[in-house]
C-alpha cells in the first residue's frame, strides 16, 4: 500500500492523510467484532419506533413525500412490526422505492436506518455477503479492518434492508439472501456472522422484462403489498405538486390546463386494458416539467405541442402492449394524447 506524503496544507493544519485513514479504519468493523454480534429483534425496534412516533405522525410525514399511500404504509408497518419481510409490487414509477426509503427514514430504528441494494442480474452472492480479501488478510492479518469487506447482508444487522428491484436478482444471489433470512447468519468462507434485519423489497410485476422469478421459498417469507395507480384526483395533485417542485427555481409554474391534460392522458393509458405495462407517474411529472423548461429556455409560453412531444417521448419507452412496432406505439400515444386534449377542452369549457 502506498501512503501519500503530507501536503504542505495538511502539515500546516496538523491533519495528515494518516490521520484520515486511521479514522476511516477505526470505523470499519473487524471480523472479530462481527463474530461477537448479539441477536437484535428488529421487529421490536420497529414497534418501539411506531409507539414513540405514533401512527398519525408517521403517516403525516409520509404524506409530505408521497400522496395517497397511507393504506399501503399501514400494511407495510403492520408487517414490519411482527418481523415479516415485505415485497412492494407495482408498475413503473408509482413510488415503490420512495415508499421503502421514506418509511425506513421515518422509523429511524438505527443510524443509518437502512442499507439499500440496487439489485441487478449479475449480482454475485459475495456482493451481498461480503468477502475476505485474501491478500490483505495474508499481509495484515484476518482482523485488519480491510481484510473483510462486509456486504449489505452483514451491514444491515439491526436495520432495514431495502432490496430495490429484487426481481433482478439471479437465483444464486437469491439463495444467499434466503439463507440469511432463514438462519439469521451470513456465511463467509467458513465464518458465521450474525445478521438480523427486516427486508423491504420492491419489484415490478412478473410480466416486466429483465426480471427473474422470485424463488418460492423467498416469496413465501415476504408479505406482498401492491401499489396501484392513484385515483384521478390524487394523481392530478401529485402531477401538479411534483412538477412545480422541479420548476420552482426557474420561477415558472405549470398552467392548470396542462396538468389536467397530463392527468387525462395518464388516466386513459391506465384504463386501457390492452396496455400490459402502464405509464410511469415519474415520467409524467418529468414530461410536464420538461415541457415547461423548454418554453422557459426559449422565453415563451409553453404550448400543448411541447407537452405532447415530451409525454409521447417519455412514455414510448415505458409502456408496453400489443404493438407491432415502435412507430405503432408512438401513433397510439399520439392518438391518446388527442383524446386527452378533447376531454380537457370539454371540461374547461364548462
Ligand atoms: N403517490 C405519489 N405521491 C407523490 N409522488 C409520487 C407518487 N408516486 C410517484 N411519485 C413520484 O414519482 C417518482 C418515482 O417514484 P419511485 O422511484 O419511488 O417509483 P418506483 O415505483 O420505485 O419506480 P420504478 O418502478 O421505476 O423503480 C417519485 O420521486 C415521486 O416524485
Ligand atoms: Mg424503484
Amino acid at each position: 500500500m502506498v501512503l501519500r506524503k503530507h501536503t504542505s496544507e495538511q502539515a500546516k493544519t496538523g491533519t495528515s492523510q494518516n490521520q484520515y485513514s486511521d479514522k476511516l479504519l477505526e470505523n470499519l468493523p473487524r471480523l472479530s467484532d462481527l463474530l461477537k454480534r448479539e441477536p437484535i429483534q428488529v421487529e421490536k425496534l420497529v414497534a418501539e419506533a411506531i409507539r414513540t412516533k405514533g401512527v398519525r405522525k408517521i403517516l403525516s410525514e409520509l404524506d409530505k413525500v408521497l400522496k395517497g399511500l397511507g393504506d399501503v404504509a399501514l400494511d407495510l408497518l403492520s408487517s414490519l412490526a411482527i418481523g415479516r419481510h415485505v415485497l412492494i409490487m407495482g408498475p413503473v414509477g408509482v413510488g415503490k422505492t420512495t415508499l421503502a426509503e421514506t418509511i425506513a427514514e421515518i422509523l429511524a430504528i438505527a443510524d443509518p436506518p437502512y442499507i439499500e441494494v440496487a439489485c441487478h442480474s449479475h449480482m454475485t452472492a459475495t456482493e451481498l455477503t461480503g468477502d475476505i480479501d485474501i491478500a490483505v488478510a495474508l499481509q495484515a492479518g484476518l482482523d485488519h479492518p480491510l481484510a473483510f469487506i462486509p456486504g449489505p447482508l452483514v451491514l444491515a444487522h439491526g436495520r432495514i434492508l431495502i432490496l430495490d428491484e429484487i426481481n433482478r436478482l439471479n437465483p444464486y444471489s437469491q439463495a444467499a439472501l434466503l439463507q440469511a433470512l432463514q438462519e439469521h447468519y451470513v456465511y463467509i468462507r467458513g465464518f458465521r456472522i450474525r445478521s438480523d434485519f427486516l427486508v423491504i423489497a420492491t419489484s415490478n410485476p412478473a410480466e416486466y422484462s429483465g426480471v427473474y422469478e422470485l424463488s418460492e421459498a423467498l416469496a413465501d417469507r415476504m408479505k406482498v403489498i401492491e401499489i396501484n395507480y392513484p385515483d384521478r384526483e390524487v394523481l392530478r395533485g401529485i402531477l401538479e405538486w411534483k412538477s412545480n417542485a422541479l420548476l420552482e427555481h426557474l420561477g415558472v409554474k405549470v398552467p392548470d390546463f396542462l396538468v389536467e391534460l397530463t392527468t387525462n392522458f395518464v388516466t386513459l393509458l391506465v384504463q386501457d386494458s390492452n396496455i400490459e405495462v402502464g405509464p410511469s407517474i415519474r415520467s409524467a411529472i418529468f414530461a410536464l416539467a420538461n415541457a415547461m423548461s423548454r418554453a422557459w429556455l426559449e422565453g415563451r409560453e409553453p404550448s400543448i405541442n411541447d407537452l405532447k412531444v415530451e409525454l409521447v417521448e417519455n412514455m414510448v419507452s415505458t409502456i408496453r402492449g400489443n404493438f407491432s412496432s415502435e412507430q405503432e406505439k408512438k401513433e397510439y400515444l399520439l392518438k391518446k394524447f388527442d383524446e386527452a386534449l378533447i376531454i380537457a377542452k370539454r371540461s374547461y369549457k364548462r
